[in-house]
């Protein structure tokens, strides 16, 4: 009876600290943000929705910008009866078109004087490949090149805030792709390349974003980051064949309930990088903490070229003359 309950215990015990390990670091801080204005795009799913439901807790006056505004307005209700009284905006943003996020930075410029922050957390994975209205493939516009047009157009509101914070969702897959990969994407764009080339080509390219950003407004009141939310259980996979498939999701299932992370768990360092008093800018975040990207994320030199060269590939579309 004894060897049972003890077998119970050492087990449990097991499956509890495998559990803690791979759930990640948990956000401590207890800063209250009532009144601050906070942009999350794709706040209507997963690790957007679990950081918005949090960010109302905390009292910030969120504008959850969607493209899916029916799944936005359910998130928006959602949030409403936990914490009634939250200010919640729903917005529609489709970061695949650059008349799109036009539209929005201007409705955000006329309702907001300020902005405390913005959260590009909005992305693709595993997408079938297509270009985009704006002729760009479609995950590297929604991922990249679309953060980072929405990044500049907001500049101004960010400014006018005491302090600000952008933050940048990418992921460990950024270390998959070595340079060559990197100019090949970015200058070919209707030369489709593997899906997990694509996505981590985007996410190395928002990690030396946010390098080459936090330099240009190192002299200013903006701090900006990017975070590994970790491996989440979101609807991101939907299209990726292990696990978009039912079958074999329900195989995996047991695994991954123990070794993959909640939306809540996953939007933990997201939510760190809002909330800790570190200022520190031009950083990677993992698990709540600061972590280093790969050597090639870590080119400053690397993260000013590609910097000129997306202004490049964005002539005629737009210009950052007057932002930084
Ligand atoms: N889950 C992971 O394991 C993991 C790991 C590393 C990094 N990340 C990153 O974490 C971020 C959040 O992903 P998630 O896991 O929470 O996935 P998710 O549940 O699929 O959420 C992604 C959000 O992005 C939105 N979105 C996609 N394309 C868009 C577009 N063109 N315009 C505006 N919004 C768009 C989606 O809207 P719809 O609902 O309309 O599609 C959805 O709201 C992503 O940047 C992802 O790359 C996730």
């Amino acid at each position: 009876m004894w060897k049972y309950i003890g077998g119970a215990v050492v087990t449990g015990g097991i499956i509890y600290g495998v559990m803690r390990y791979f759930g990640g670091g948990i956000c401590n801080c207890s800063t209250r943000l009532d009144g601050l204005v906070i942009i999350i795009t794709g706040a209507n799913s997963g690790i957007g929705k679990a950081l918005s439901l949090e960010l109302a807790r905390r009292g910030a006056t969120l504008v959850l910008a969607c493209r899916d505004t029916r799944k936005g307005l359910d998130v928006k209700c959602e949030i409403l009866a936990a914490y009634p009284g939250s200010q919640v905006h729903l917005k529609y943003l489709d970061l695949a078109s650059f008349a799109s996020i036009f539209q929005f930075s201007e409705v955000i410029k006329c309702e907001f004087d300020e902005i405390y922050a913005l959260v590009n957390n909005a992305g693709i994975f595993y997408h079938p490949q297509e270009l985009t209205e704006d002729g760009f493939e479609i995950t590297f516009q929604t991922n990249y090149l679309g953060p980072f047009v929405l990044t500049h157009y907001l500049l101004n509101s960010l400014k006018s805030s005491d302090h600000a914070r952008i933050v940048n969702l990418s992921s460990e897959a950024h270390r998959m792709v070595n340079v060559y990969d990197l100019k090949a994407v970015t200058t070919c764009q209707n030369e489709f390349r593997s899906h997990i080339v694509a996505y981590s080509v985007s996410k190395l390219a928002l990690i030396l974003f946010t390098r080459a950003l936090s330099k240009k407004l190192s002299k200013s009141n903006i701090i900006v980051n990017a975070v590994n939310p970790g491996n989440v259980d979101t609807n991101i996979y939907r299209h990726f064949p292990w696990l978009s498939n039912p079958w074999l999701y329900a195989l995996q299932w047991p695994i991954r309930r123990l070794v993959v992370k909640n939306p809540g768990q996953g939007a933990q360092t997201a939510l760190h990088t809002l909330l800790t008093s570190n200022r520190s800018t031009g950083q990677y975040y993992t698990n709540c903490k600061l972590s280093l990207p790969s050597p090639l994320a870590s080119n400053e030199e690397i993260a000013n070229e590609y910097y000129a060269t997306t202004l490049e590939i964005l002539a005629g579309i737009f210009s950052t003359e007057s932002d930084c």
